[in-house]
């Protein structure tokens, strides 16, 4: 870098999960656009990953081109204490409790090492996913600002920012399958408890996540700024409400703000099959797009009624499956006109195409935040975590998606009629109505003077001055 003046420092450390990395990739870049230095921490086990997908087997300098067009990215990597070869997915209990555990000293320890190599900073600012357990502690140790990032909804935030507020009024812990109306939480539309998150609905499924939630949401009420990948418009009262608390800011949807778009920064988990070809020779609106994220693990049992179903709807189909052994037998010949079937792919590619008409999906917000960006209205099969709550925002209060199975099983014939409804006739008009309105909406967010460049550059101007004043100003968070 030709400049000399001291920059401030900004140590970014995502979660490492395909929905968190991709929004923390583009806050790096576009912070760094603002003059700031990043240095961007990628656990060792994701980094070999990312090279893995993107050229077979060697180490991927992951913000290669961004440090060309002059951006004081830095790169570093650091072991989780698994194995390369440790099955973070199988063994998810056991690799949380270890990251509770032991990750924040090996953090802490990284952390003082990055400040002592750059001795000219201006300032250090951390900025940690919020679903992390230790920024509040790291950030005191080292006494820096500590900047929440926020990967999702903020109606899931605020749900998990009020747990004393569902203990209060007897929802936590849950009890049973009653539609109880929870309107208590403040700027959170009312929402039946049943839309609550998964680990709260059942928390014994995968006890760590509850706990996860707790500390984590423990520690964020320490935090200087929370930074939240939603849009001001989309939730505004949740959004004033967190704000009378701590300073937060909707900058969403981060992975379509403007710097990052220009720049080819690796950051796909697999690789990416391109599907533009097939798309280009199919008519408009006619392809039904299916995927269910980088988590969820669908069984066979439904991943058969969905081919089934799609046989019945006779409709233009890409699929995301990461293996088709679970597909019926004769189903890939019976389909081969009109269906594509590839393990991962370019979503918001395959998404802004003209040729795709809907999208069936798991309901994992960037996945919700992305259809509606490129106006392609949803059929929504939520599973785990957020989804139920992110499915209550698109199917009931934004009226841009509609349920696969309205709370029965799914079934080929309701899959079918479903497919049906949202891609021919009267409902697809009016989906399609709502959902232009809503993507005007996030885009609008990123023109000069839209919410989520004004919020940016507002975070960005209270990072620079410290935001102290302001705190005292809107009163103290605790
Ligand atoms: C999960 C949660 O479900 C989500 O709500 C939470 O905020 C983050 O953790 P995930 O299940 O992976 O994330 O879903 P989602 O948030 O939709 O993220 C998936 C990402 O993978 C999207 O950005 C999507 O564009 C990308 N993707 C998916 C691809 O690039 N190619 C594919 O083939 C499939």
């Amino acid at each position: 870098m030709a400049e000399s003046h001291p920059r401030p420092h900004a140590i970014l450390f995502p979660y490492p999960y395909q929905g968190h990395i991709t929004p923390t990739v583009d806050l790096a870049v576009n912070l760094a656009s603002r003059a700031f230095t990043i240095t961007y921490v990628q656990l060792e086990f994701v980094h070999h990953a990312i090279s893995k997908a993107h050229d077979g087997v060697g180490d991927v300098d992951f913000f290669v081109e961004a440090r060309k067009s002059g951006l004081d990215i830095r790169y570093t990597t650091m072991s989780d204490g698994f194995s390369l070869e440790f099955d973070r997915d199988l063994n998810l209990s056991e690799y949380w409790e270890g990251m509770m555990r032991d990750f924040p000293a090996r953090v802490d320890e990284l952390v003082g090492s990055i400040m002592r190599s750059d001795a000219s900073a201006a300032a250090f600012y951390l900025v940690a996913d919020t679903l992390y357990t230790w920024p509040a502690a790291v950030a005191k140790n080292h006494n820096v600002v500590n900047v929440s990032l926020w990967t999702a909804a903020a109606t899931w935030f605020s749900i998990n920012y009020h747990l004393d507020l569902l203990i209060e009024n007897g929802h936590l812990p849950y009890r049973g399958n009653g539609d109880n109306c929870i309107n208590y939480i403040p700027g959170v539309r009312s929402i039946s408890s049943k839309d609550l998150m998964s680990y709260m609905q059942d928390p014994d499924a995968v006890p760590v996540l509850m706990k996860i939630v707790v500390k984590a949401f423990e520690q964020v009420k320490n935090a200087d700024f929370i930074l939240c990948n939603t849009v001001q418009e989309l939730e505004p009262e949740c959004l004033s409400a967190l704000n009378l608390k701590q300073p937060t800011y909707a900058i969403g949807p981060m992975n379509f703000s403007s710097d990052f778009t220009k720049m080819n920064v690796e950051k796909s988990l697999w690789a990416e099959s391109d599907c533009t070809q097939w798309l280009n020779s199919k008519p408009p609106a006619s392809v039904l797009y299916i995927s269910f994220g980088s988590i969820v693990q669908i069984n066979k049992k439904e991943i058969v009624e969905i081919a089934h179903g799609l046989l019945l709807s006779h409709v233009n189909f890409i699929w995301i499956l990461r293996t088709t052994d679970a597909l019926p037998v004769g189903f890939q010949d019976d389909v081969k006109e009109r269906g594509l079937i590839v393990p991962w792919c370019n979503q918001n590619t395959v998404l802004s195409s003209p040729a795709v008409g809907g999208f069936l999906t798991h309901c994992g917000w960037n996945s919700v935040l992305e259809s509606m960006w490129s106006g392609v209205p949803m059929i929504c099969y939520p599973f785990y975590v957020d989804q139920p709550t992110n499915r209550k925002l698109v199917v009931d209060d934004w009226k841009i998606g509609i349920d696969l199975c309205d709370g029965g099983r799914v079934t080929s014939e309701g899959v079918a009629s479903k497919i049906n409804m949202l891609m021919r006739g009267k409902s697809s008009i009016d989906l399609r109505e709502e959902i232009k309105k809503v993507s005007k909406i996030l885009r609008n967010a990123f023109e000069t003077d839209g919410s989520s460049q004004r919020n940016f550059d507002q975070f960005v101007d209270d990072l620079r001055v410290g935001l102290y004043s302001r705190r005292e100003e809107i009163g103290s968070i605790k």
